[in-house]
């Protein structure tokens, strides 16, 4: 792509699978999952099925629809709808664009271990049995090396530019993902102990559900649609006019969420027939014990239990969650260089390199000082900074943008919009319910 021809998704199915792409991701099978087994289960996926449904989606809606109308960077579509304060609305799209940048700084060092543990079979197998040793072992070494492997790959995708990177990847490797986790639940439901697992995910004790919670599952939706950062926002300006914006969104909220479901129905499962396995996943008095590598403990001795095959499975898994992470990553790197492709007229190669290279930086600032950092930079990051974003985004769409311009931007791909429902209950809602709601999910915890 050359900076002055914007670059365009070559089909619908491509955008879906795009931005299904950015949205699954560790969001989903490493986040998701951990949050829900550490907040009791099945309240928290009430709590979260709701959030998805009246917060996030409405703001997927909101967010792609301004980058639709802006073709721009986020800097400058939020300019271009902001126009009587520039000044502020090119603040927050920089913020946005900081944000989007330290979550993919946290985000490569996880993707990193998803490498490392597609190789550890192969390792094994091959006979470096040192190497998969260091391979499993939490080190900042290791650390640093896979973080720098993932950030690589993401940095090579992202210079091909839209539809010969990011779309041709997302379309081919997105539904072999799905198949691989539909053979998966099937494996674990017939293995001893995983209807206890079932149990605490789908019943719900609605005694768990506080303040906390909510604030909690209000990140989680926010970060697994990718929501808030304008990675959205840009994909929106990539999107062709005659799409329609709301359905699209839609499918792909259903297709995030119905990914996040589907890895709740493996993992919790899993962590009980693990648990048979004699893996220590609970302290002895039934809490969860550490909740960040629940994932990497409870995957592998699934794979384990199953013999040979085991290792062929997990090798595909973890390559498959590897891409799936990787189209997630190069829709949090694609904010960035889209800037600089626009606002300081630098080419799409050298922008994704200096910019992917500080990312990386970063990356490894963090690992050498995981303790510290990693939880910090996570936290602000995806509980504070994308849904105050998010709120910033609605007072854009509800009260600043001028709403026979929303209406004209939805129309193109939706021509009888007005006559819907959609039309009468979304702008209202967006302009009122969605910044009041975030805020109050945040105060909630202190009454
Ligand atoms: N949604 C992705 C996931 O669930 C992560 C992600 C991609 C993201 N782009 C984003 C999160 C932008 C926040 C903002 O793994």
């Amino acid at each position: 792509m050359v900076s002055n021809t914007r670059g365009q998704f070559s089909s619908k199915f491509g955008f879906i699978m795009a931005a299904a792409g950015s949205a699954v991701g560790l969001g989903n099978v490493w986040g998701f999952p951990t949050k829900t087994a550490s907040n009791g289960g099945g309240a928290f996926l009430v709590i979260y099925l709701v959030m998805v449904f009246l917060l996030a989606f409405p703001m997927l809606v909101a967010e792609l629809t301004l980058g639709r109308y802006g073709q721009a960077n986020p800097v400058s579509t939020l300019r271009s709808v902001w126009t009587k304060n520039k000044a502020v609305a090119g603040v927050m799209g920089l913020i946005a664009m900081v944000t989007s940048s330290f979550i993919l700084s946290f985000y490569a060092i996880v993707a990193g271990w998803l490498v490392a543990y597609a190789f550890i079979p192969v390792f094994d197998v091959a006979g470096f049995h040192a190497v998969s040793e260091w391979l499993v072992n939490f080190s900042s070494e290791r650390n640093v090396v896979l973080a720098v492997i993932f950030s690589l790959m993401n940095i090579l995708v992202v210079q091909k530019g839209i539809s010969n990177g990011i779309e041709r990847w997302s379309t081919r490797l997105m539904p072999l993902l799905f198949i691989l986790f539909a053979v998966m639940i099937i494996y674990i439901f017939t293995q001893p102990g995983a209807i206890e697992g079932l149990k605490m995910y789908l019943v719900p004790d609605f005694s768990q559900i506080h303040g906390g919670l909510m604030v909690d599952a209000m990140g989680q939706a926010f970060f697994s649609l990718s929501l808030g950062c304008s990675t959205m926002m840009v994909y929106g300006s990539y999107l062709q006019k005659d799409v329609n914006i709301p359905k699209t969104a839609a499918q792909v909220a259903s297709i995030d969420t119905g990914v996040a479901f589907a890895a709740g129905l493996l993992i919790l499962p899993a962590m009980f027939v693990a648990k048979n396995h004699g893996v220590d996943i609970f302290t002895d008095d039934g809490v969860l014990k550490s909740s960040g590598d629940l994932v990497f403990k409870v995957l592998p001795a699934m794979f384990d239990s199953m013999g040979g095959v085991g290792a062929v499975l997990s090798f595909g898994f973890f390559v498959l969650m590897v891409i799936a992470a990787l189209t997630s990553s190069i829709s949090l790197l694609e904010v960035p260089v889209s800037c600089a492709q626009d606002e300081l007229k630098m080419n799409r190669t050298p922008a994704t390199w200096v910019i992917g290279g500080v990312i990386m930086l970063i990356s490894i600032v963090i690992c050498l000082n995981f303790g510290t950092l990693f939880g910090l930079v996570a936290d602000v990051t995806t509980v504070y900074m994308q849904p105050l974003l998010g709120a910033v985004w609605a007072v854009v769409v509800g009260w600043i943008w001028h709403r026979n311009k929303l209406l004209q931007e939805l129309k193109h791909g939706y021509p009888d919009i007005e006559s819907g429902l959609f039309w009468k209950i979304w702008p209202w809602y967006v302009r009122f319910i969605c910044p009041v709601a975030i805020v109050m999910v945040f105060l909630y915890p202190m009454f």
